[in-house]
């Protein structure tokens, strides 16, 4: 039994921490409270191999380093919970057993990730994440550019101090436009939006933050400051105040309301554009809230009730491996057509090598499909007792299925790829689809499978073929004829104004989606500026990393790509970005750092400004910066860097005084080498005053 219990605290702790640190289950969240309601089950029968360190004694944690940890005031527990109506009906006996008859509010289970904001004389102060319940992550910045958060509350009545909590969460229209962009980049996908949310939440870029569309609803007031007799009173109020409150939320008087409720919403939650693993039940009053108090880890006057994930289970025919753009290996698999949330699933994805080995999955076995949050439905689980005993331990590939190049796998990564970029027929065909695209070259008419077909026969080998074809060699090709075929030309041939942006995003450099090619070209310039830069010169574009340069400088070293480049260069394509009227030339050859928040313009309107006057906006601090713009709560980390380097800072209207003293328009567009006039002395605090 011993035995038994150490190997449950593994297997928990593992994937614990692959939930709650690495942000990449690997198991569903029911076979996870399955495994932890055992554990607790038998470490309550015995209680001598008791181990403080046990994983039924925590609530998780998701701390780390990047961000300032700071102390709740108050804990943040989390909530016993269940999958089973008998014991939700246990919990109300108790309850009722010891307060007597009460309301309950139901609520939805928001699955996200939770946040405490704190309000002080009615506006936001902190935003801290659960961390593991003592203290969390302070993620402010953050949470300031979810736009459901008020900064400022409205109403009457306001608390001078008080904390509220609630989930931030990712609704499905912000994860699928997210993931299609991250697909573009090559980039791993979020495999669901809880994970979405929390990874965005993290960000240390908060601009990234704001644009991937989180949001936040609230469902719990704390602290002395609320003068209320009732849950529900308090989130009446603070709906008023302005706080985003689920209206899907009901008082319920008895226990069959409360069953009614959860039955509804076990179907109608497939219809929210936002994802919910379940209904959570509180006692609505306050005093028997009181009275009832909580145990060491949760409150006792609130259970969360779960949604069983669909799950069937079905027999795992082959597994059928896929190679994408980028070479990425994909396994997925293949299955007895079985029925799933009303539709008809024959596949599912097996994610990489480790989860298969993980779960122990092998062909002929049957397996648990499921269909959580997750579009994909995946495999959870292998039912043992129907094993044959036979069965072999699956043994994945070690060369690509297509070209049989041996596999190799990057750091940091889980998947396998097949390195042979050039010559791998998917590969290609993939990359000559994405430089086609609407948001790339934008050539119509030619869809997936005429690609495939181009490519078969040896019409179009890589994209810049494209621009050789004629219009005879596409009208003799199936389902197309001469007027489409025309049309393709005409498409071919417009592709060639393209934006050099979009050229370089339809290239299909790894990691280099549409916005980064954007900076890249706005800061490059040029193709030819790009594929000289080096690593340390690439990354003083705009949110380039040192991911991104390395893949670009990798791209641009390979023979073949380089070979591809001149010929589009050949046939016309733009490799220039164009340039555009400059107001001056007051800034040309200096650098620029702006940070901070401004109260005039917006910083991509600084941004914009910098550029016109012929200057480089840069995102870090070093020596080669000749200005910082500073506004309002720049980090002090780069307040303190600028000053140790001597950078000169200008406020915001310091730097609209220096704009407004450039000469007229210069005749020439180009930024020449006139040096900038001295700036205004600056009036920014210096070192001492802050510090
Ligand atoms: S109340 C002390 N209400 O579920 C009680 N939690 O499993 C605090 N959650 O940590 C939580 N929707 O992140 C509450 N309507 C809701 C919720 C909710 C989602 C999350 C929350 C909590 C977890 C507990």
């Amino acid at each position: 039994m011993k035995q038994k219990i150490e190997e449950l605290r593994r297997w928990l702790n593992y994937h614990n921490r692959k939930y709650y640190i690495d942000n990449a289950p690997e198991v569903s969240d029911y076979e996870f409270d399955q495994r932890m309601h055992e554990l607790q089950r038998l470490e309550a029968e015995h209680p001598e191999f008791d181990d403080p360190n046990s994983p039924s004694r925590r609530v998780g944690s998701d701390l780390t380093t990047e961000f300032r940890t700071v102390e709740h005031r108050y804990p943040m527990l989390s909530l016993g919970n269940t999958y089973s109506i008998e014991e939700l009906h246990e919990f109300f006996e108790r309850v009722e057993r010891e307060v007597g008859q009460v309301e309950y509010v139901c609520e939805l289970k928001f699955d996200g990730t939770a946040i405490s904001l704190t309000y002080e004389q009615g506006r936001l102060t902190r935003a801290v994440t659960r961390g593991d319940g003592r203290s969390g992550d302070d993620v402010t910045a953050n949470v300031r550019t979810i736009r459901t958060v008020p900064l400022e509350l409205t109403g009457e009545d306001v608390a001078p101090l008080f904390e509220i909590r609630g989930e931030i969460f990712m609704p499905y229209a912000s994860f699928d436009r997210l993931n299609a962009e991250r697909e573009q980049a090559g980039e791993q996908l979020f495999a669901n939006p809880r994970n979405a949310a929390a990874g965005t939440l993290k960000q240390q870029n908060s601009a990234v933050v704001a644009h991937r569309g989180l949001d936040c609803t609230l469902y719990q007031m704390v602290g002395e400051g609320v003068s209320a007799r009732s849950h529900w009173e308090s989130l009446e109020r603070a709906r008023e105040w302005g706080f985003k409150i689920s209206r899907e939320a009901r008082v319920c008087h008895s226990a069959a309301e409360v069953d009614e409720f959860i039955a509804h919403w076990d179907e109608a939650r497939h219809a929210l554009p936002f994802p919910t693993d379940g209904v959570v039940i509180k006692v609505n009053s306050y005093e028997a809230q009181q009275q009832l108090g909580f145990t060491s880890k949760v409150p006792r006057w609130a259970v969360a009730y779960k949604f069983k994930a669909e799950q069937a289970l079905t027999r795992l025919e082959s597994v059928a491996f896929q190679v994408g753009r980028t070479g990425a290996i994909t396994p997925v698999a293949n299955l007895a057509p079985v029925q799933l949330a009303g539709t008809t699933v024959k596949r599912a994805t097996l994610h990489n090598a480790e989860q298969i080995a993980q779960l122990d999955i092998r062909l002929g076995d049957m397996v648990y499909v499921e269909k959580g949050g997750e579009i994909i439905p995946k495999i959870t689980g292998v039912e043992l007792s129907e094993r044959k005993s036979d069965s072999v331990p699956f043994e994945y590939i070690t060369v690509c299925p297509e070209c049989g190049t041996e596999l190799t796998r990057y750091e940091g990564e889980a998947k396998h790829y097949c390195p042979n970029q050039s010559h791998c027929p998917p590969q290609i065909v993939g990359r000559i689809i994405h430089f086609i695209r609407r948001k790339a070259m934008d050539i119509e008419g030619l869809g997936d499978e005429t690609v495939e077909l181009l490519y078969e026969s040896g019409l179009v080998r890589d994209v810049a073929d494209l621009y050789d074809l004629r219009a005879q060699q596409l009208a003799v090709l199936p389902r197309l004829g001469e007027k489409s075929a025309d049309n393709i030309m005409k498409s071919i041939e417009g592709s060639k104004s393209v934006p050099f942006a979009r050229v370089l995003f339809a290239l299909g450099i790894r990691f280099v989606g549409e916005t980064t090619a954007k900076y890249l070209a706005a800061h490059f310039g040029s193709m030819e500026a790009i594929m000289n830069a080096t690593v340390e010169q690439l990354v003083e574009a705009e949110e380039v990393g040192d991911k991104i340069a390395r893949s670009i400088v990798e791209f641009f070293a390979d023979e073949s790509n380089r070979t591809i480049i001149e010929r589009l260069r050949v046939a016309g394509v733009q490799f220039e970005a164009e340039e555009r009227e400059l107001h001056s030339d007051l800034l040309a050859g200096k650098s620029v750092v702006i940070s901070g928040k401004f109260r005039r313009h917006s910083r991509d309107e600084l941004k914009e400004l910098i550029e016109l006057h012929g200057g480089k906006n840069l995102a870090a601090v070093s020596a080669n910066v000749d200005y910082l713009v500073a506004g309002e709560n720049m980090g002090p980390a780069k307040l303190q860097k600028a000053t140790k380097l001597g950078i000169k800072m200008l406020s915001e209207e310091e730097f609209e005084a220096l704009i407004a003293s450039a000469p007229v328009p210069a005749a020439s567009t180009k930024p020449n080498a006139t040096p900038a006039p001295e700036p205004v002395q600056s009036t920014m605090p210096v070192q001492g005053e802050l510090f």
